[in-house]
């Protein structure tokens, strides 16, 4: 390139020990400023921002193209390290400066839309508009690091266990994870579409069927749902599928990724095994099947307690078949008025809550919404029940168990939240559990039941008698991995037996033409020998921005959607022209 002045330094990491040296540095200019007869810039790259120094005195066409500059321009300098007069001790490389000889402007920049640092407050939509802006900054570069340091971590220790990278199609049949799928017209074949894949789960079986034996991918997945801070169209999975393996298998080589990973990023030495919990347990603890497990409040049962009370709430939600269960939230009286359980008890009313009630161990004594239905003993009794000591706050809920483990579910984590349970004291803890023995079915909200995981789930062989007869009362041989109250990965022990997966997909109400279509060929694959084989998928977004500490997915990813689902770089989706349509045989309803 004409007038390119070779890089021989990275900006951020010359260091005292360089004093002396003749180096050429290539960057944008964060900030330039005259001070008498100088011009002082800062250079950033990659690797940080350092100081570079022009005189008048020196060169008088160097000085002039100096003070020329401004914010983002990238340019070139050449010049000697020296020791600073006065260090700045907030730069690393605050002890010197490069005292200039040469500078090439590449490029002018207008005044940039957002500035380019971290503790910039802009909007997320203009940082979104401006990702290349954005990502300039050094917290999102070290984010991108960080991403791509995983991705390595996992290749590497993947590879080392036998595990070949495989990739699979990205425009696909529809596959079974539940969520809307994106659809792709075929030109060729007029009328028919590809869906994008939720997930490879259909091929990496295939490829247990292929005699692959240990498949891995980084993955690209696509889903049409709605949007959250955890929750992207397209994300991406570190994906894995093991064949003549058990539960334990899958468990044990996970622990071993995880345990290199938090090893080589974070210093931290894992404690293996992980804790397990089943997924009865984890609701009926911590009304969640993903409990932060950071802090205490355990949910309490107190059903036994208040079946025969004359309060027609708890009684008649213990007489229908639910429970009533409650936690206690340890000094939390006094940070609750009145009107602020009242606000807690609407926001719990998303779960199906009708109502929560509460009880106090105050200055005075032990008050209650509930007092005039209990005698002074009865209370009592329930405040041991609850351990509660003074100044504690006990919300109770009573309905059915779903609701109950929902709301209790949601307050625990309210609480901690308002308590500074969370991390304040130690941010840096990583708390990993796996949950096992997930139901193979929940109920859809129509009366029908539908597969928890995915349909290819295996239920666990003592609980296959059931199948029929008590189906959501069947567990199914699969797992989550969960870092501190976020799922970040999940998977199972697949069916393996042609006649189980029919069976599998006529209680889920396939009927035989349907299971055909969308599956056929993958029961065409079991007609020919397939290992008993099994896997799990990692969310790669979801685990770097928890190692990151990071708030939202959309920090790990180069350029995310904003949540209209649309890249506000580009502007993707845009309309499609009136000829491409008509070559794919498309028309627009009005
Ligand atoms: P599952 O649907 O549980 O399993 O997905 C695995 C993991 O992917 C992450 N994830 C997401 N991350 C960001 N945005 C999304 N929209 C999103 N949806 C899911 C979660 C989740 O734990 N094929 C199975 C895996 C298997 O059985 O092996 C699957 O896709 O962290």
């Amino acid at each position: 390139m004409d007038g390119l002045l070779e890089r021989t330094a990275m900006c951020g990491e010359l260091r005292f020990a360089d004093v002396g040296k003749e180096i050429t540095i290539n960057g944008w200019v964060q900030r330039a400023r005259r001070l008498g007869g100088l011009v002082f810039v800062d250079l950033r790259d990659k690797t940080g921002l350092v100081q570079a120094v022009f005189s008048e005195g020196a060169r008088e066409d160097l000085f002039a193209k100096a003070e020329s500059l401004r914010s983002e321009y990238v340019v070139g300098v050449s010049g000697t390290v020296r020791a600073r007069e006065s260090a700045n001790p907030e730069l690393p490389t605050g002890e010197i400066e490069i005292e200039a000889s040469a500078l090439v402007i590449y490029s002018e920049a207008e005044t940039p839309p957002i500035y380019v640092k971290d503790e910039d407050k802009v909007s997320e939509d203009l940082r979104l508009k401006y990702r290349y802006l954005d990502l300039r900054k050094p917290k999102m570069q070290r984010n991108l690091r960080f991403r791509a340091e995983v991705c390595k971590i996992a290749r590497d220790y993947f590879a080392a266990a036998g595990f070949t990278e495989v990739e699979t199609p990205v425009l696909v049949k529809p596959t079974p994870e539940g969520a809307r799928d994106y659809l792709v017209p075929s030109r060729v074949n007029p009328g028919n579409f590809y869906a994008l894949p939720q997930s490879p789960q259909i091929y990496k079986q295939l490829l247990m069927a292929s005699g692959t034996d240990r498949y891995f991918q980084i993955a690209k997945c696509f889903r049409d749902e709605d949007l959250r801070a955890d929750r992207q169209p397209e994300f991406t999975q570190i994906d894995l599928e093991m064949s003549f393996v058990s539960v334990d298998t899958v468990i044990g080589i996970q622990e071993g990724f995880l345990a290199k990973l938090m090893k080589d990023t974070k210093g931290l030495d894992l404690p293996l095994p992980l804790p397990r919990l089943t997924w009865k347990e984890a609701m009926e603890r911590y009304g969640s099947d993903k409990p932060d497990l950071r802090f205490g409040i355990e949910i309490v049962d107190i059903s036994e307690e208040v079946a025969k009370s004359e309060f027609g709430v708890f009684a008649g939600a213990v007489s229908a078949g639910g429970s009533v269960r409650g936690i206690c939230a340890p000094g939390a009286s006094d940070l609750y008025s009145r009107k602020d359980i009242d606000k807690m008890t609407d926001r719990c009313r998303a779960y199906g809550a009708k109502g929560l009630s509460w009880l106090r161990v105050g200055e005075e004594g032990i008050s209650t919404s509930f007092s005039k239905f209990f005698g002074e003993h009865e209370l009592e009794r329930l405040v041991s029940v609850f351990g509660a000591k003074k100044g504690d706050l006990v919300l109770i809920a009573a309905d059915a168990d779903k609701t109950v483990f929902k709301t209790l579910g949601f307050l625990r984590l309210e609480l901690a939240e308002r308590l500074g349970l969370i991390g304040s004291d130690a941010p840096e803890v990583y708390n990993f559990l796996w949950v096992v023995d997930f139901p193979l079915f929940e109920e859809d909200g129509e009366g029908g039941i539908t597969a928890m995981h995915h349909p290819f789930t295996a239920p666990a062989p003592e609980d296959v008698p059931r199948l029929a007869s008590e189906p959501l009362a069947v567990r199914a041989l699969a797992y989550d991995i969960v870092l501190n109250g976020n799922e970040i990965g999940g998977g199972s022990i697949r069916i393996h037996d042609k006649n189980l997966q029919h069976r599998m997909f006529e209680i889920l109400g396939l009927t035989e033409e349907e299971t055909k279509e969308k599956f056929g060929f993958l029961l065409d694959a079991f007609r020919y020998g397939v290992p008993p084989h099994g896997g799990i998928a990692y969310g790669l977004d979801r685990l770097v921005m928890l190692l990151l500490g990071e708030e939202s997915i959309r920090e790990t990813i180069a350029f995310p959607k904003n949540q209209a689902a649309e890249d506000p770089v580009s502007g993707a989706p845009g309309v499609a022209g009136d000829g491409q349509l008509e070559e794919l045989g498309l028309a627009l309803r009005r």
